[in-house]
């Protein structure tokens, strides 16, 4: 089945990268037919269901056909919908005042309605126009309820949970296999874990934080977690994929001790306790660290993230 990826424009490449971690972790079999801006049209086998779980994505369609805009109309002639619809719009970039909603409705064979549609035709107009049917809307709202003011256990350094997703997602984590936060804190990284089916191991040098991340996890409705204190440098979890936080050597504290020593262990224990293969995602201060990751494990792709205006973060995936 051919699908239209609508990627949301909040980061330039990382909501490419996320789709393309799903598509290989969730499918045996899949092919990037085209791409636009914030446009991905993939050829898949299995069930699409399982890319609800991106974060970074706004819809999946069934694709129906690309074309230029000066070929629109032609193109919406041929469309033929089973039961009811309506047709929306999208722009993407500079917004072109038209009522084409109304237009494409007359052309396609079908009946409108416009209250309580059967089908959704979904035109995104950008450099070309790209046409679908609508079989997901990604719930992107459910993130929101799950930031860190809105858990039992509150710390600020949690990074939000939409990015906790995106990097769990970017570890390719199956249902089922073990991934592990070393730098647990309030857990917002194993929330998003457990909530696709992982099954979570956290470890954080702070026993406080490491019962504050239990409570979190049994508010989410989590069930599949071990958790226990410890230092980076002494866990010993053999796991499928590692996703992490680390202390960025400002708010949140490294107990004092050197961050490029901290470092170096940590990476250290990753690739003893990762399995071969297996992914490390990690947030990092700065390009440095993401050298000094290369002493250990191989480099896959880095994406900067700007936290806030003095503060970019490198989130750096790498392999064993
Ligand atoms: C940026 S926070 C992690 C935030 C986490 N992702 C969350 O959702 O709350 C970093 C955490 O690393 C922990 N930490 C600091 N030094 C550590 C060490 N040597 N070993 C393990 N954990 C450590 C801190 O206690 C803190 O909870």
């Amino acid at each position: 089945m051919k699908l239209i990826l609508e990627l949301s424009g909040e980061h330039p490449t990382l909501p490419r990268a996320e789709v393309i971690a799903c598509l290989e972790s969730g499918f045996k079999k899949f092919r990037i037919i085209d791409e636009g801006e914030r446009i991905l049209v993939v050829d898949v086998k299995n069930n699409v269901s399982k890319l609800s779980c991106l974060s970074l994505s706004h819809y999946v369609d069934e694709f129906l056909f690309s074309c230029s805009a000066e070929k629109l109309f032609d193109y919406a002639k041929t469309i033929r919908v089973d039961g009811t619809f309506k047709v929306k719009v999208k722009h993407i970039g500079e917004k072109k005042p038209s009522n084409l909603e109304r237009k494409i409705g007359d052309l396609i064979h079908g009946k409108v309605d416009l209250k309580n549609p059967e089908n959704e035709i979904r035109i995104i107009v950008s450099e070309r126009c790209f046409v679908g049917k609508k079989i997901l809307r990604i719930d992107r709202k459910q993130f929101e309820s799950r930031k860190p003011q809105f858990r039992p256990f509150f710390s600020p350094v949690s990074l939000h949970p939409r990015l906790a997703r995106a990097i769990v997602n970017l570890s390719r984590i199956k249902q089922n296999q073990i991934l592990f936060d070393p730098f647990c804190g309030t857990g917002g990284i194993l929330i998003e874990a457990g909530l696709i089916g992982a099954k979570t191991v956290g470890s954080d040098i702070d026993e406080k934080m490491v019962k504050g991340c239990e409570e979190n996890l049994k508010f989410f409705g989590i069930k599949n977690y071990t958790l226990f204190q410890s230092d980076v440098g002494d866990v010993s979890v053999k796991c499928d994929a590692i996703v992490t936080d680390p202390p960025y050597g400002r708010s949140a504290s490294t107990k004092k001790e050197n961050i490029g020593k901290l470092y170096e262990r940590a990476f250290e224990a990753f690739r003893k306790t990762l399995k071969k293969d297996g992914r490390l995602v990690i947030a990092l201060p700065d390009k440095g660290f993401m050298e000094l990751g290369k002493n250990y494990l191989n480099l896959l792709g880095a994406y900067p993230v700007m936290v806030h205006r003095s503060l970019t973060r490198y989130f750096c995936v790498y392999r064993k």
